[in-house]
């Protein structure tokens, strides 16, 4: 397994670019099994979890060529429903297979994701929702098992703002017959990306970015050509790094307007933030200033951002509270920090991050994607050298993400 070694003590200095976002990809491919022929998407991230879901859309029948950062894909001999447990288990967000099946073939047998290290993750309310369009469900040896003669639009509300069920069954409703409206849907740019995409395959969605939206279902979506927009919980990671290393950081090729919860966090810090067209400047200052953070759906402070910011709030002046409202187990990170020096204590879904002068490199372990990248940044600015293991929970969801850091003037590399 690789680890990533880092040498405290740099300022990071200099332009990153931004690589396309993972979560806008990943239900964007998976909405290619919706057409017959080829579709292409560029600005797609070399990601292992895109790895994973070229696989499943093989597995699928699919044909699926990629060059880089371009992938095509062409549906048109998708015959297999089936998403097998070796698959999904890698990857939670196989679970988006379930409503381009649905409507492409009428049936799915999609493994159960299981929970992952932040949560039980459960997915009542994707079944729900299918359920509503008049999906049989049927749960079995682990499996979701569903089929229906047709799919009729419905009124669906979901409970909880689920990100990952409201792209499901905007998909489902795609094709459905008449029409359907999703209430308390998620409103993150991922979301209304996947509807831009959907409506240029011929579909007929409004409200993306909205608590209601509603879908006149079509009888055919075609193939299409398509752009994955940037990746902002990257361009957050990188704003936290110029904050915590007092550095200078040009971002470029980023969407600053998606960055509003966070830019204005990361502002009550004290850092510098200029924004342009594409492009965001951070310049930290000497005292990092502490202010309380709670994670909440779009456009609030985004869960994605949780550990990155309580690195910074960890050598920040004074007491800082993180609470974490979406997943019950996000602070995996927490006991790494603290090996590292921090001063946190748990109560709950809150941490109370009391700022310590400095921290102290030490070998630590990355247990989620965002936790990995937190243990990066910790290590940036610690003295002496943290050695990360288990960096695949990393190359999941960052694109080549040390390279990127050490262009910045960061003393980081890895070790197979
Ligand atoms: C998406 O996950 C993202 N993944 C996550 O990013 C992100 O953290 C999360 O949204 C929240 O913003 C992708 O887009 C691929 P949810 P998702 O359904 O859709 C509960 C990363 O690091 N819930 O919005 O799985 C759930 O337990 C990942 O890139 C139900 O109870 O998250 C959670 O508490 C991590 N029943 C809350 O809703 C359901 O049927 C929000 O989950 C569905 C969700």
């Amino acid at each position: 397994m690789d680890k990533i070694l880092v040498e405290g003590g740099c300022s990071l200095n200099g332009e990153v670019e931004i690589s396309g976002s993972k979560n806008a990809a990943l239900p964007i491919l998976m909405s290619s099994l919706l057409a017959d022929g080829w579709s292409t998407y560029s600005n797609v991230p070399v990601l292992k979890d895109i790895e994973s879901t070229s696989l499943l859309l093989q597995n699928l029948g699919a044909e699926v060529e990629t060059d880089g950062n371009t992938i095509r894909i062409n549906a048109s001999e998708v015959r297999n429903h089936e998403a097998p447990y070796e698959l999904v288990r890698k990857m939670r967000a196989s679970v988006l297979v379930l409503g381009p099946l649905m409507a492409r073939l009428k049936k799915a047998r999609v493994s159960l994701p299981g929970g992952c290290a932040i949560g039980a993750r459960p997915i009542n309310l994707h079944l729900k929702g299918l359920a509503s369009l008049g999906a049989d469900i049927d749960l079995k040896e682990g499996y979701v098992e569903a089929s229906a003669d047709k799919l009729k639009g419905a009124d669906i509300y979901f409970d909880t703002i689920t990100v990952t069920g409201t792209e499901n069954l905007m998909m489902a409703a795609s094709i459905a017959e008449g029409v359907t409206t999703l209430r308390n849907t998620a409103r993150e740019p991922e979301v209304i990306a996947l509807a831009d995409v959907l409506n240029e395959m011929g579909a007929n969605i409004k409200g993306a970015g909205t608590s209601l939206i509603t879908i006149e279902g079509v009888s055919a979506l075609n193939p299409v050509s398509a752009e994955i927009i940037p990746d902002r919980i990257e361009t957050g990671t990188f704003m936290i790094a110029a904050a915590l290393t007092k550095g200078d950081i040009q971002i470029k090729n980023c969407q600053p307007d998606h960055l509003k919860g966070v830019i204005n966090k990361i502002k009550q810090t004290g850092a510098v933030i200029e924004t342009g067209d594409g492009r965001i400047q951070v310049k930290g200052v000497d005292e990092i200033l502490s202010t309380d953070v709670k994670t909440v759906p779009y456009p609030g402070f985004p869960t994605d951002m949780q550990a990155q910011f309580m690195v910074l709030m960890s050598v920040a002046k004074g007491l800082s509270i993180i609470s974490e409202t979406i997943f019950e187990n996000r602070f995996m990170h927490v006991s790494e920090l603290k090996r590292m020096g921090a001063d946190i204590t748990l109560s709950g879904n809150s941490a109370m991050v009391k700022g310590v002068p400095g921290l102290s490199g030490a070998p630590v372990m990355a247990t989620d994607l965002r936790a990995s990248v937190s243990l990066i940044l910790a290590g940036l600015v610690a003295n002496g050298q943290t050695e990360v293991s288990r960096v695949y929970h990393l190359d999941r969801g960052y694109e080549a993400i040390e390279k990127k850091f050490e262009r910045l003037g960061a003393y980081i590399k890895r070790i197979k």
